[in-house]
């Protein structure tokens, strides 16, 4: 079944700076996604791997295309309203970024617990989950009542997919989340990330280590300049387009 349908999806920037020049992120861009597949998007620095995260998450407004998510009703990424893109975040959509966003003055734990505080379960509950997160994925007990601020590039990293994971998203995307990790913490990552695909959970993930493709994904999205280069099963990928 097909959970995600990218449609001609297209982003142009227009730079102020630069006179208005407009910068091409995206260029009519289409694949399909199945359930419970790993997606892995691969490319050279700037071939619009992040944009085209964003534009599905809908950070960032598509120019053009269409983005067919296929829940529980069919709504179209790309162009519905704010309300209806805030109300699929979360639940049933993840994200995590591939810059760690500054955090602000809030307990590892509560940042990792606040979208499923957000979306009502109890204080406690939600905690409790935290931590099981926090500790799958190797963070210090003694950090996780500690601001994320004063944390080193892999251990936010960790808190950053901690957050995307907790409440159980159907679809995950996740920007490079194991770039800043060292072998060991990047295998407990890969293994929650397995644990979710298990679960039905379907993921499109960044990745610039070839050894993780390999290991994750079923197919692969090769970008090159904004466009669809290839779309491999992961037993015709070869790494050569990887930076
Ligand atoms: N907000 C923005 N404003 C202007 N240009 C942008 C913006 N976001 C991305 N771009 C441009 O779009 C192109 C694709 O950028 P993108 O960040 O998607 O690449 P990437 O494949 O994720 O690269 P990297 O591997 O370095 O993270 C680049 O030329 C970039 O400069
Ligand atoms: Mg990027």
């Amino acid at each position: 079944m097909t959970v995600l349908s990218v449609e001609g999806l297209s982003k142009t920037f227009d730079v102020h700076v630069l006179d208005d020049t407009q910068v091409v992120g995206l260029d009519g861009v289409s694949f399909n996604v199945r359930e419970g597949e790993f997606l892995a998007v691969v490319g050279e620095s700037g071939s619009g791997k992040s944009s085209l995260l964003k534009c599905l998450y809908r950070t960032y407004d598509p120019t053009d295309g269409r983005v067919v998510y296929h829940g529980d009703d069919e709504v179209d990424l790309a162009t519905c309203d704010d309300r209806t893109v805030m109300a699929l975040r979360g639940t049933a959509i993840g994200y995590t970024s591939q810059f760690l966003n500054e955090i602000p003055r809030v307990p590892a734990v509560d940042v990792v617990a606040r979208p499923l505080v957000e979306q009502g379960t109890p204080a406690e509950t939600a905690r409790g989950r935290a931590r099981e997160l926090l500790q799958a994925l190797s963070v210090p007990a003694e950090l996780w009542d500690a601001y994320p601020a004063t944390f080193s590039g892999g251990e936010r990293q960790r808190v950053n997919l901690a957050q995307a994971l907790a409440p159980d998203p159907d679809l995950l995307l996740l920007d490079e989340p194991t770039s800043a990790l060292d072998p060991e913490t990047r295998r407990e990552a890969i293994d929650l990330l397995e644990t979710a695909l298990g679960q039905g959970t379907t993921v499109i993930g960044v990745f610039h280590d070839t050894d993780v493709v390999a290991a994750v994904a079923d197919r692969v999205v090769v970008l090159d300049e904004g466009r669809i280069q290839a779309v491999l099963p992961i037993e015709e990928f070869d790494g050569e387009v990887v930076r």
